[in-house]
């Protein structure tokens, strides 16, 4: 993490990004404070940060608001709202998972294990994706977040969070100075994209955990972030536990100190979750400061 004090040259972008999310808590808005942000804006964002610093916030930061998005991917937290994703077939709703599976041999180098998921053919969602999304962001990070799976966007450009729900992330991130461009790499527990956005099937995440397992095992980071359901409940091995329980303290995945929190596109439909996940970035920042 860029670790230092708040008066480098990066120091201006994320500092007003404190200072809008302080003007929102102010105003009393709920709304958007992302505006027409495009993607490589935010991205700029979050490196000026990195270079710069950490903003002026804490743990007691105020309440912020959330983008009024239109049509982020939707997810799986808190379970009740599932109903709210009207194209989902009804024999997908969430049912247990299993995390036993791993790949037949995991290759052990960065490089063959991509190349292995690229031309996965372990379960049916290989016929039905434009192509597998497997990460963004440098295999050298120190942090690594994990969503769940691609959905249309990410489907069609083959890069992770790359909608509305990836931009805000990406903001968010950038306020406790992350980028995915220096310190962040991203991917799915899936990572080929559920047809209609469905949720993952438990036998999905089975044939496919093997790659994610591989991917924390390569990346060697210093911490994870679980964002949505599925990645925490797969991270933690608490595949029967709520989100909602698993948040707001500190994991271990093999060792790797783990965060989880509610999945971005569940804060552009609820910004009530906006703060509990402000709240897990600054437990994920205190840990990755003290590491
Ligand atoms: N939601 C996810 O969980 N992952 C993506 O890559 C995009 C949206």
């Amino acid at each position: 993490m860029s670790d230092g004090n708040a008066q480098g040259p990066g120091s201006g972008s994320s500092a007003d990004v404190a200072r809008l999310l302080r003007q929102r808590v102010e105003l009393g808005g709920d709304s958007l404070f992302m505006g027409g942000l495009t993607r490589e804006e935010a991205l700029k964002l979050a490196a000026a940060a990195e270079r710069g610093v950490s903003p002026a916030v804490t743990a007691s930061a105020p309440r912020i608001g959330s983008d009024k998005d239109s049509s982020p991917r939707p997810v799986s937290e808190p379970a009740k709202k599932e109903s709210s994703r009207a194209s989902r077939p009804a024999a997908t709703v969430a049912a247990p998972r299993s995390t036993s599976a791993v790949l037949p041999v995991l290759p052990d180098s960065y490089d063959e294990l991509r190349e292995a998921a690229l031309a996965c053919t372990r379960c049916e969602l290989a016929e039905s994706r434009t192509q597998v999304v497997f990460s963004d962001g440098a295999p050298t990070a120190r942090l690594v977040v994990v969503g769940e799976a691609p959905g249309a966007n990410e489907d069609k450009t083959g890069v992770p969070f790359v909608g509305a729900a990836g931009k805000y992330l990406d903001l968010l991130l950038a306020t406790v100075a992350l980028s995915r461009e220096e310190s962040v790499y991203i991917c799915n527990v899936l990572k080929c994209r559920p047809p209609a956005n469905r949720n993952p099937m438990p036998e999905e995440i089975s044939a496919c955990s093997g790659y994610l397992h591989g991917q924390i095992e390569l990346v060697k980071p210093r911490a994870l972030l679980a964002v949505g359901s599925f990645a925490a409940q797969l991270l933690t091995g608490n595949e029967k536990t709520a989100l909602g329980r698993l948040r707001g303290e500190v994991h271990s995945y093999r060792g790797v100190p783990l965060v989880v929190t509610y999945h971005p596109a569940a804060l552009l439909r609820n910004p009530k979750w906006t703060r509990p996940f402000w709240d897990d970035l600054q437990l994920l920042s205190q840990v990755m400061n003290d590491g």
